[in-house]
């Protein structure tokens, strides 16, 4: 499966989805074209259901997708729970697939307040963008979720009230893992959250626990596979190796 569409301002191709340089927990370098393009074109609008490209993703490149489905609604809705929509002014998404949390989100947030959606893989990307071209507080970024404070310095913003992550972050290496938290905790607003969605409950508490003094787990069995998100508080440091 390839990215078929290269638009006539993209300085370099965006990379394929299954691109053998790069191994599945390893995600590709996009700093040199968001030099010269902050915000690179992703594809053309991918034909198919959200299901369908979710799978094929999964199917293709394993466990930097991790989940062979999109986040169902309740799922979607357990992640925002509890965020106060009259006072947000910034809340970032990682790794967004096809798009179901953002689409909650935008039901819910004030024109005002700005949602900025990363994700890496160019079809899943252009999915989005086709989906929330109509929603001017939405901006879709192709980019690398491990570098998503300069990614946010890039566009103006320095703070967020919330992290949203659905990543991957247990088949991170150590590495990426501790850039994505460290970033998220230098960014994160006060009063606000770290929110990792899940498909494998409570399996990984302990895993953030080392990272934050304070870990709930929202458990969510209408979702496939059943799965949960946790809401993270209180960024504690790397933990020691
Ligand atoms: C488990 S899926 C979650 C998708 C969506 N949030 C949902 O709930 O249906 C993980 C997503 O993270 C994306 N991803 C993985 N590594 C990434 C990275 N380094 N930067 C940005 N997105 C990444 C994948 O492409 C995939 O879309």
């Amino acid at each position: 499966m390839t990215q078929s569409t290269v638009t006539p301002h993209q300085t370099t191709p965006a990379a394929p989805m299954s691109a053998p340089e790069h191994k599945a927990d390893t995600p590709p370098d996009t700093k040199t074209e968001a030099k010269t393009n902050p915000n690179p074109p992703a594809g053309k609008a991918p034909k198919g259901p959200d299901w369908w490209l979710m799978m094929k993703a999964f199917l293709t490149q394993g466990k930097r997708i991790a989940s062979f489905a999109p986040s169902s609604r309740f799922m979607a809705r357990k992640i925002i729970d509890g965020i106060d929509w009259n006072t947000a002014r910034n809340i970032v998404e990682l790794g967004a697939g096809t798009g179901p949390i953002t689409a909650e989100m935008v039901k819910r947030a004030r024109p005002e307040t700005k949602i900025v959606v990363i994700e890496l893989d160019p079809t899943l990307c252009g999915r989005l963008r086709d989906r929330f071209r109509g929603t001017p507080n939405v901006e879709v970024v192709l980019g690398d979720a491990t570098k998503f404070g300069d990614l946010l310095l890039e566009r103006g913003i320095p703070k967020v009230d919330h992290v949203l992550s659905g990543l991957p972050l247990p088949s991170f290496p150590a590495v990426a893992r501790d850039a994505v938290l460290e970033t998220a905790a230098k960014t994160i607003a006060e009063g606000g959250t770290f929110r990792q969605l899940t498909v494998m409950p409570l399996i990984y508490y302990k895993l953030y626990r080392r990272y934050f003094e304070s870990v709930r787990f929202r458990f969510v069995p209408f979702n496939l596979p059943p799965g949960g998100v946790y809401v993270c508080r209180g960024y504690r440091g790397t933990p020691a190796k």
